[in-house]
């Protein structure tokens, strides 16, 4: 049974409060938490943004985009209402001087004793200076926390400088880096699954493993976001993040604990075990793409550059052969994917065990087992294994799956968004979910040599057609070596 436990009293500022991720995520996340009966009733959220808008105007607004976001989350309106009576506003520029942050000193006048977090869920170029004039309106108290949204920098220098600016005002241990794929139920699951079972650990190294296949396909396009997209790509909006994490919580060595400390050392050491992508392997083992003009679920969709409105070489797919160099996973590629505009949405980590020495049954008899954890959508686990086809008829192996879909084994319970559970974290304190800077920094230094690689003759993003699984280049790098993506028919 699911138990929500009530966190601490706290004052959440949100700055950004009328962006997307703040009506879109947010809220509906803080709702969702409410209505579980979670949040204490002491607690406030003041949204600061720059429209002007005043509190009945705020609150209209996210009751509007509550439908949108969190459907069917509100049967009983008194209680809407009573979330959004815990709601305020405040009009502000973050970039105006001390003084005129006035209106937010006295909105969180009386907040002695609660846990104060600021959220910011703005432009990164405001992440330092909203820390700054934080500290000169006396709003940094040594207890706050800061809470920083993706991107943190563009590279490994931006991301120092955001990182040192912040740093000056929060110290670490309530700075919150938040990289959302740590907060959905699957990725947890997959450190339970690692570490809770006794017969997964000892088969869970280049002894037994061939290579692990990470993908992360989305159906959609650039969403409004070419501005931000365009300058980025996908390297740095996916992989340089999530897919690092990801691959981080397959190849991490056991921590000795759930201690946040524990379990970000252990990510640190495989980042750090990153075998280093240059110029002269990028062609080889990196494939970028770019989505045209095609057909996803059913719809006519348009190329990424008329989508931004003009021609651009930005990777909306990239394809990568990863490699950690350890007594672990020497020799163990670990090929990751991630792309707009392919035929579905599916995130999906495929461990791929090698197959059997001696085949008695026939050479092609079965197929080497597989273990497949699907993030989203339809959270599940499957374990691949060869079995007897029942019956008469000679001794035939059919290899098929041991099923364990959440959905059916846990119906009827809610799978919480994963900023429902990173912003209780926040309250709480628990970083384990949360990047801590030395992992972020590794994670630029191995991404910064691949852009650079690919400046320096990694060629140009090939066309991939919307509604596909990617250049026909990403299925010939696994073919080379004689591996293949797993994408069974759904
Ligand atoms: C964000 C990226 O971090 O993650 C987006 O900036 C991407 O481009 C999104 O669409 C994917 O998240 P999810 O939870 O929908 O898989």
């Amino acid at each position: 049974m699911a138990e929500f436990i009530p966190v601490p009293p706290f004052d959440l500022v949100v700055f950004g409060a009328t962006g997307d991720l703040a009506l879109r995520k947010l809220f509906p996340a803080l709702l969702h938490r409410f209505l579980d009966g979670q949040i204490p009733a002491s607690s406030r959220i003041i949204g600061v943004a720059r429209a002007d808008l005043d509190t009945d105007a705020f609150r209209k607004l996210v009751y509007e985009s509550r439908g949108k976001f969190a459907p069917g989350a509100c049967v009983d309106e008194a209680k809407c209402d009573e979330f959004l009576s815990h709601i305020a506003y405040v009009r502000l520029d973050a970039t105006a001087s001390a003084p005129e942050w006035a209106p937010l000193n006295a909105a969180l006048a009386g907040g002695e004793g609660k846990v104060r977090i600021f959220y910011l869920s703005t432009a990164p170029s405001l992440f330092v200076p909203i820390a700054q004039r934080l500290a000169e309106a006396g709003l940094a108290t040594p207890d706050s926390r800061i809470v920083l949204e993706k991107p943190i920098g563009r590279d490994l220098a931006s991301s120092r400088a955001v990182n040192d600016g912040v740093g000056a005002v929060f110290e670490e241990h309530n700075t919150f880096r938040i990289d959302h794929y740590l907060g959905k139920e699957t990725v947890q699951n997959l450190l339970v699954l690692r570490f809770a079972n006794m017969l997964i650990e000892p088969i869970w190294s280049r002894a037994t493993i061939d290579h692990v296949q990470i993908t992360v396909a989305e159906d959609i396009g650039v969403e409004g976001r070419g501005d931000y997209y365009d300058k980025s790509g996908a390297l740095r909006d996916m992989v340089q993040n999530h897919l690092l994490q990801l691959l981080c919580l397959v190849a991490l060595e056991s921590p000795n604990s759930m201690d946040a400390d524990a379990i970000r050392t252990e990510k640190l050491k495989v980042l750090s075990a990153l075998r280093r992508i240059g110029p002269q392997d990028v062609v080889a083992k990196t494939v970028r793409g770019q989505y045209r003009e095609g057909l996803v679920n059913g719809h006519k969709t348009p190329a990424y550059a008329e989508e931004i409105g003009r021609a651009s070489k930005t990777e909306t797919f990239v394809a990568i052969k990863a490699e950690v160099d350890n007594w672990r996973w020497a020799g163990v590629p670990f090929y990751l994917r991630t792309g707009k505009r392919m035929g579905a949405r599916r995130s999906e980590i495929v461990v791929q065990f090698k197959d059997t020495p001696v085949q008695i049954f026939g050479a092609g008899a079965g197929s080497p087992n597989r273990l497949v954890l699907r993030l989203q959508p339809d959270e599940g686990v499957r374990l691949w294994l060869n079995i007897k086809e029942p019956g008469p008829g000679g001794l035939r192996v059919k290899t098929a799956p041991l099923d364990l879909s959440f959905a059916e084994e846990f119906g009827g319970v809610r799978y919480p968004d994963a900023y429902e559970r990173l912003l209780m974290d926040v309250v709480r304190g628990n970083l384990a979910l949360f990047m801590r800077r030395d992992e972020v920094d590794a994670a630029w230094e191995w991404a910064d040599e691949l852009l650079a690689a690919w400046r320096d003759g990694g060629g140009e993003p090939h066309a991939y057609a919307s509604g596909s699984n990617g250049p026909t280049q990403s299925a010939l790098m696994l073919d080379r070596d004689g591996r293949a993506w797993w994408d069974p028919e759904r």
